[in-house]
Parts: structure tokens; C-alpha cells; sequence
């Protein structure tokens, strides 16, 4: 932990709760909010790992919009161009998780710089932080458009090496989706894997250095180094 200079964070279910889409869902298609918000996340995911294996880059935006379409279609539901704007833009509106205002401040506070790493379109990443306020919070707010490849493909890794400056074991990489962490550990960074749901780690041969349940619980530790 002494060696760590920055904290690099992954966006969608990291610090935003992609579920918030959810309520909106709900009142769409009432009583299929879970179902929706829960499928279209898993195609938006898919697709993004599909078109880095394809070499065919769509940015996230447009990979959320396919995935909307796909879910819709596939659960018969009904879908025309004003729901489609009403959703999507809702996806740039996203909910920090209670805990991450505080705890990006913590980490601040103990001398880290703090940044992002997203899979998220430059424009996504800009919005979904403008809109919640915290863009004060972070050093630098980085996209895969620089390179259109999406993670786990190493090179988004690299991505913030490039950009921050720093060595590979001065950033700790953190993501509560298993499968980035399984990525950002393959490439070689300290990880932390936020277990929001009380799930198991992908069986991907790799394992966290780092386990907690929020990043509240992550800044803490940091906190307590520096005392
Ligand atoms: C991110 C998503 C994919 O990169 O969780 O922010």
C-alpha cells in the first residue's frame, strides 16, 4: 500500500450504480424494471467485449443503445425513438453509490490522486460525473475512445500509465466488475475488487490483492496508512 501513488477506477458498478436505470424501467414497463436494467447491462457488457474481439469499435453510447434494442426485442416490449432517448439518457445520469462521495475525498485527503478508467465514451464519462457533481473529485477522467478497444484488453490498461505518468505498481486498479479486475491484474497493477454483491470472483485464474465491500471501506484503509 506504501507504494501507491494513485487510485484508478472503474466507472459503470464501481462508482455509479448502473441500476439506477432501474426506476425508469419500472415505469416504462411496469414491473419489468429488474429484468430490463438487468439484461441490458449484460448485452452493453457483451457487446463491448464482442466488438474489441471483432476489431469492430462502436463507442459505449452506441454499444448501450444496440444493447437497449436487443433487450426490448428480445422481451417483446415496445420501443420507439422517445423511449430510446428517455433510457439512454438516463444512463448519463447515474447514481453514485452512497459511499463514494466521502470516500474520494478521503483518499485525496491521504495524498492519492484519483481517476478513472471507463469503458465509457469521452462524452458518457464527462456527463455521468458533471451530472453527479463530483467532477472536483478526480485527476483525470480517462476514456477507451483514445484507443477504441474496450477493457479487459490490455492496451486500456496501459491506457492511464500513459496518461498519469506513473509505474504499474504505484496505481491500485479498482472495480467491482470481476471480470476488469481479472483484466487490470493479468496487466500487472495492484487490484481491488469491490464486492458490492456479495458475489464470487471470476474463475479466471487470478485473484484480488484487495477485497471490501464499498470503496468507503477502501479509503479507509488508506486513511489509516497515513496515520
Ligand atoms: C466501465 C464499465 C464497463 O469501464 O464498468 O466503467
Amino acid at each position: 500500500m506504501n507504494a501507491i501513488k494513485a487510485v484508478v477506477f472503474d466507472l459503470y458498478g464501481t462508482l455509479y450504480d448502473v441500476h439506477s436505470v432501474r426506476t425508469l424501467c419500472d415505469r416504462i414497463y411496469r414491473g419489468q424494471g429488474e429484468l430490463v436494467s438487468k439484461m441490458w447491462r449484460q448485452k452493453q457488457l457483451e457487446y463491448t467485449w464482442m466488438r474489441t474481439l471483432m476489431d469492430q469499435y462502436k463507442d459505449f453510447e452506441a454499444a448501450t443503445l444496440d444493447a437497449l434494442r436487443y433487450t426490448c426485442g428480445s422481451l417483446g416490449l415496445a420501443l420507439n425513438a422517445d423511449i430510446e432517448t428517455q433510457l439512454c439518457n438516463e444512463y448519463l445520469r447515474l447514481n453514485p453509490f452512497p459511499d463514494v462521495p466521502a470516500a474520494l475525498l478521503q483518499l485525496r485527503a491521504a495524498g492519492l490522486k484519483t481517476a478513472i478508467l471507463s469503458n465509457g465514451s469521452r462524452h458518457s464519462v464527462r456527463t455521468v460525473v458533471g451530472n453527479s457533481g463530483l467532477q472536483g473529485s478526480f485527476d483525470y477522467l480517462i476514456s477507451v475512445d483514445e484507443i477504441k478497444l474496450f477493457k479487459p484488453h490490455p492496451k486500456v490498461y496501459q491506457l492511464a500509465i500513459d496518461i498519469m505518468k506513473l509505474d504499474k505498481s504505484e496505481i491500485l486498479f479498482v472495480s467491482s466488475n470481476s471480470w476488469d479486475a481479472t483484466g487490470a491484474k493479468y496487466f500487472g497493477y495492484p487490484v481491488c475488487w469491490i464486492n458490492r454483491g456479495g458475489t464470487v470472483f471470476d474463475e479466471l485464474g487470478v485473484s484480488p490483492d484487495i477485497v471490501t465491500s464499498d470503496v468507503g471501506m477502501l479509503a479507509a484503509r488508506f486513511s489509516q496508512v497515513e496515520q
